[in-house]
């Protein structure tokens, strides 16, 4: 595997791959890798020819009284990890090559950017399709891999390249979870023992919407109560957001007669966790 630095050593590199008619996948982080961004690896490691993994703590994401310094980065260990599955290219590049002095154009995506944890973050989302669509533009990938985890980033970036006419097949992969069902989530390692604990609420009250909907129920209202509650029994949770929402604008459904998003965003003490389900409705024949 090789670590590339500077961005136009990757785009070199990019080129070389391309000119041998050989497609590149590449799979975007932010690094502290775990299983979840491991599964989107092997995906592009199976899809693609060559395998581009990027790692970028990008400050154009976090809001000002965000973890952008608390973050947690360990490059020697995730550089090992991304060796052991096969990557080709581990890209790297600096806060001070990406965003260098003067730099201002900035890629919004209004609508889907501020809904969900847009309301609670707002900006976050312009951070990260600035950040992902430099990031194509470098690597030029045929296919690139984002987890359902993130259900609104995954979705705004869709949109994103159908808006801007990119030829990127952007694949969404499965939410990766421990044993116990908390989401994997380079943020868990903020989270004492009795917050991972605390932090199984998240799951749970998904579960149980899930099951209120193979119950027939199709009161979106009704199952988001039934999830506040549950929430509100954790002393340590204190729900940012509980909606129930389509899949195309995020907008919040009544009735559910459609597939439906349920997406939560609870804090755990001070760390904020995200996760989601969707609702599937079954077609009848
Ligand atoms: P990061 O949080 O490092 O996540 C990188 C990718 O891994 C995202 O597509 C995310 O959805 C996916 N992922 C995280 N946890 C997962 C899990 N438990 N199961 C499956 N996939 C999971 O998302 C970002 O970085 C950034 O916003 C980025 C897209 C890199 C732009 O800066």
């Amino acid at each position: 595997m090789k670590i590339v630095v500077l961005i136009p050593e990757m785009k070199e590199a990019v080129r070389e791959i391309k000119a041998r008619a050989k497609t590149v996948g590449f799979v975007p982080t932010m690094g502290f890798l775990h299983e979840g961004h491991l599964s989107l690896v092997r995906e592009c490691r199976k899809a693609a020819d060559a395998t581009v993994v990027s790692i970028f703590v990008n400050p154009l994401q976090f809001g000002p009284k965000e973890d952008f310094k608390e973050y947690p980065r360990d490059l020697e260990r995730d550089a090992r990890l991304l060796e052991a599955e096969g990557v080709d290219f581990l890209f790297y590049p600096e806060a001070s090559k990406m965003y260098p002095g003067g730099f201002k154009t900035m890629v919004e995506v209004p609508g889907l950017q501020d809904k969900l944890c847009g309301r609670s973050r707002p900006g976050h989302f312009r951070g990260v399709c600035t950040v992902v669509l430099k990031l194509f533009h470098i690597v030029q990938p045929d296919i690139a891999f984002f987890g359902q985890k993130d259900a609104q980033q995954a979705l705004i970036i869709q949109r994103m390249v159908k808006d801007l006419d990119m030829d990127i097949d952007i694949r969404v992969l499965p939410i990766v979870r421990e044993r116990d069902g908390l989401a994997l989530s380079s943020r868990n390692t903020y989270l004492n023992a009795k917050e991972r604990q605390a932090a199984l609420i998240l799951r749970q009250s998904l579960v149980e919407a899930e099951r209120m909907f193979e119950a027939g129920e199709r009161r979106a209202g009704v199952i988001l109560a039934r999830m506040r509650d549950l929430i509100s029994q954790e002393l340590l949770a204190r729900i940012d957001y509980v909606a129930i929402v389509d899949l195309e604008e995020l907008d919040p459904v009544e009735t559910i007669d459609r597939d439906v998003l349920v997406a939560l965003a609870v804090y755990i003490g001070k760390t904020r966790l995200i996760d989601n389900t969707v609702l599937k409705e079954r077609k009848k024949g």
